[in-house]
């Protein structure tokens, strides 16, 4: 039986993510240990946010403003080829806790500011690959063992705002889920469908259909009710019904909104829209999520208020968290000492998990699991800037997170993430498990 996988070669390189900036690559090889095996070599590429938590993990840049405006990441990189390579080589990659572990070790820091979570997370990732290559299985069932067969159901962010676009609308993310469809292919047709038939309204409106970061539309539109409007149009136009074989789901990223010397919320474009000044305070946030969700159907709001809010978040998860599903996205960043911090308070009711915010993966599926035992959901989640890599859609299977936020259904980068889910479900074939997460919500 084989044991023992050593790694034999650990080598990054810095290339290109999605919106063009430096990110760390990884490359490992395993095998040819005592049990003589061939060597397997894997890669994987670290994603990187643009609405960054400010607790999330550190992500090591340069800072040389001569190269790529300060965002290389050859520091990391270095990193990777010295320290981190030397801690894990010729240690045992089927034991990915033991390998991570090391690598937490080897940065020594709570933040993993000494090393950067970018070179963490691309070792524990490329080791993980390389492990399942040798073992000649698929990714998904490496990480969440023989029992695994659960898919997860997309958000797919069909209209970008905030920091992801330069458009007015203020909430980053506007997100459809085909929470009625009877399995991944159909819910995955159903929502691309929709993203079609959005882009023809907005032409035929004269509005722009260029595209903001995770490949979602970016007009400028009045306010969130117009977004709703036109989202609720296009699932009908495609022949669907909204509330019934879609519902939306939201990301506010309300800590970009949040003034802090004046305690409230600023919402800039529907401040130019319309010709005054909006401010809305936390209750006053949670009024306005309360009023949407009453008027539309929206099954999920993920960080409707800022980060270090926790009162508000108490209060909002009284208010909404038994109608609907309550993300906490930098509110977590995917680090249990917060989570746990949140089931204590009994604030929000879900997690987003997204490994780069904590930098490596064991610690991206510790925070799955502790949701999972305190009745949180948890959502594995693509980055802004995002890769050809489609790690994360592996890990939402593995995970039995069920539910996967991927942007929209453009571009490569976010493309590749549902790809590789289609052929894990054909792997899976009769076994898949593809369930509605919001059945009986609310009721
Ligand atoms: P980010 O955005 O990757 O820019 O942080 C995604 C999100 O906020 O969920
Ligand atoms: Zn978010």
């Amino acid at each position: 039986m084989l044991r023992y996988l050593p790694v034999r070669r650990i080598h990054a390189r810095q290339v290109l993510d999605s919106r063009g900036n430096p990110t760390v690559e990884v490359e490992a090889t395993v095998g040819e240990g005592i049990v003589g095996l061939d060597g397997y070599t894997a890669k994987a590429i670290v994603p990187s946010g643009a609405s960054t938590g400010k607790f999330e993990a550190i992500e090591l840049r340069d800072g040389d403003k001569g190269k790529y405006l300060g965002l290389g990441v050859e520091k990391a990189v270095a990193n990777v080829n010295t320290k981190l390579a030397e801690a894990v080589l010729g240690e045992n990659a089927l034991n990915q806790s033991y390998i991570d572990h090391l690598l937490i070790q080897t940065d020594g820091t709570e933040n993993k500011s000494s090393v950067g979570a970018n070179a963490s997370l691309g070792v524990s990732m490329a080791v993980a690959r390389a492990a399942a290559m040798a073992l000649r299985i698929p990714l998904y069932q490496y990480l969440g063992g023989c029992h695994t067969r659960k898919l997860p159901v997309p958000m797919m962010n069909i209209l970008n705002g905030g920091k992801h676009a330069d458009n007015t609308v203020d909430l980053q993310e506007f997100m459809i889920m085909p929470s009625g469809a009877g399995s991944l292919e159909d819910g995955i047709r159903i929502c691309t469908e929709i993203y079609h038939f959005l882009k023809i309204i907005l032409k035929e409106r004269k509005l722009s259909t260029a595209v903001g970061d995770e490949g979602g539309f970016a007009p400028d539109l009045e306010d969130s009710r117009d977004v709703l409007e036109l989202i609720v149009q296009a699932v009908e136009r495609a022949g669907y019904e909204a509330g019934k074989d879609i519902v939306i789901a939201i990301d506010a990223a309300a800590s970009e909104l949040y003034d802090e010397e004046r305690g409230v919320y600023y919402f800039p474009g529907e401040s130019r829209m319309k010709g005054e000044d909006i401010f809305r305070d936390s209750r006053e946030m949670i009024s306005y999520y309360e009023k949407l969700t009453e008027d539309y159907p929206i099954v999920s709001i993920e960080d409707g208020l800022e980060e270090d809010d926790w009162e508000g978040w108490k209060l909002m998860t009284e208010r909404l968290g038994n109608r609907i599903q309550l993300v906490g996205d930098d509110l977590f960043v995917t680090n249990r000492k917060r989570l746990g911090c949140g089931i204590r308070l009994k604030a929000a009711n879900a997690i987003l998990v997204k490994v780069n915010q904590i930098g490596t993966l064991s610690e991206a599926m510790d925070a799955v699991e502790m949701a999972h035992h305190a009745g949180y959901r948890a959502i594995i989640s693509h980055r802004s800037g995002e890769t050809e890599d489609s790690f994360i859609a592996d890990l939402a299977v593995a995970t039995g997170a069920g539910q996967i936020k991927t942007g929209a259904p453009c571009r490569s980068d976010r493309n590749a993430k549902y790809n590789q889910l289609l052929r894990i479900s054909e792997n899976l074939g009769e076994l898949a498990v593809y369930e509605n997460p919001f059945q009986g919500y609310g009721d």
